[in-house]
């Protein structure tokens, strides 16, 4: 991936672009060995603004959130949030800064509830999370936010199924819920339409436009061909000369 490649296109109607913008990625870089997986991308991110970040397997896209989320830490360039250089700030900081995300692999409890799921999420997310010995009223309180997070991503009435029992399609949704209920202020996705039909694809596509206003999206997408393919692309980075 390299920065010479990148391209914009339109940004948002509904991101004004006006004020400090959220995230600014400058020049960043990250090589694994003999491999550079990511070369010298910059791209700026404004309250409102949703960016889609486009190439095929391979070009980076994984490697730049997981750069963003700070689950890796550049080899060169920098990365600031809310104005804040986090270049070398760990992920637990930048998700209580406001970074919320999905994985491109699936990291779901596949033998608890849907509602439950969320709540794990809700208390930190960790395996550790799934002992529930809280007291009534946090939990609660959990529940309350877990509930408000599934009816944003149309599962308020699937709460109660086992996840193994949820479609492709809205174990994605599920993921996205797990996201929101840390109430973040950037949210990742990467790959959110991988391995969904079209009907799913449109779902997706409406739940992500619906998204709440101050949760400012990026998604990764292997393609620029169809809308339907990249939900969220209303400004484009290309991640290679495809
Ligand atoms: N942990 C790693 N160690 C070594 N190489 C890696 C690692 N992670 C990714 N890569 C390499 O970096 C490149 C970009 O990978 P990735 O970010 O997953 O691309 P994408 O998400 O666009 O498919 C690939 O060549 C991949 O093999
Ligand atoms: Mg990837």
């Amino acid at each position: 991936m390299a920065a010479d490649t990148t391209t914009a296109t339109a940004p948002d109607p509904r991101g004004s672009g006006a004020g400090a913008p959220v995230l600014v990625i400058d020049e960043v870089g990250k090589r694994y060995g003999g491999v550079q997986a990511v070369d010298g991308i910059s791209l700026t991110l404004h309250a409102g603004e949703r960016i889609g970040v486009i190439g095929p397997n391979g070009a980076g896209k994984t490697t730049l959130f997981k750069m963003i989320a700070g689950d890796v830490i550049p080899t060169s360039g920098s990365i600031q949030l809310f104005a804040k250089d986090v270049t070398r700030i760990g992920a637990a900081r930048r998700a209580r800064m406001g970074v919320g995300r999905t994985f491109q692999i699936s990291n779901l409890f596949r033998d608890m509830t849907v509602l439950d799921n969320v709540r794990v999420a809700a208390r930190g997310g960790s395996a550790k999370a799934r002992v529930f010995w809280w007291p009534q009223r946090a939990n609660d309180a959990v529940s309350n936010r877990a509930i408000d997070a599934l009816a944003q991503v149309g599962l308020h009435g699937r709460r109660d199924d086992i996840v193994s029992d949820l479609s492709h399609g809205e174990q994605r949704q599920l993921e996205i819920a797990m996201a929101l209920v840390g109430e973040p202020q950037i949210l990742l996705l990467d790959e959110p339409a991988a391995g969904l039909s079209a009907v799913e694809r449109v779902t997706l596509k409406q739940l992500i436009e619906e998204l709440p206003a101050p949760c400012r999206s990026c998604s990764s997408s292997t393609t620029c061909r169809s809308p339907s393919a990249s939900p969220t692309a209303s400004c484009a980075w290309r991640t290679d000369g495809t």
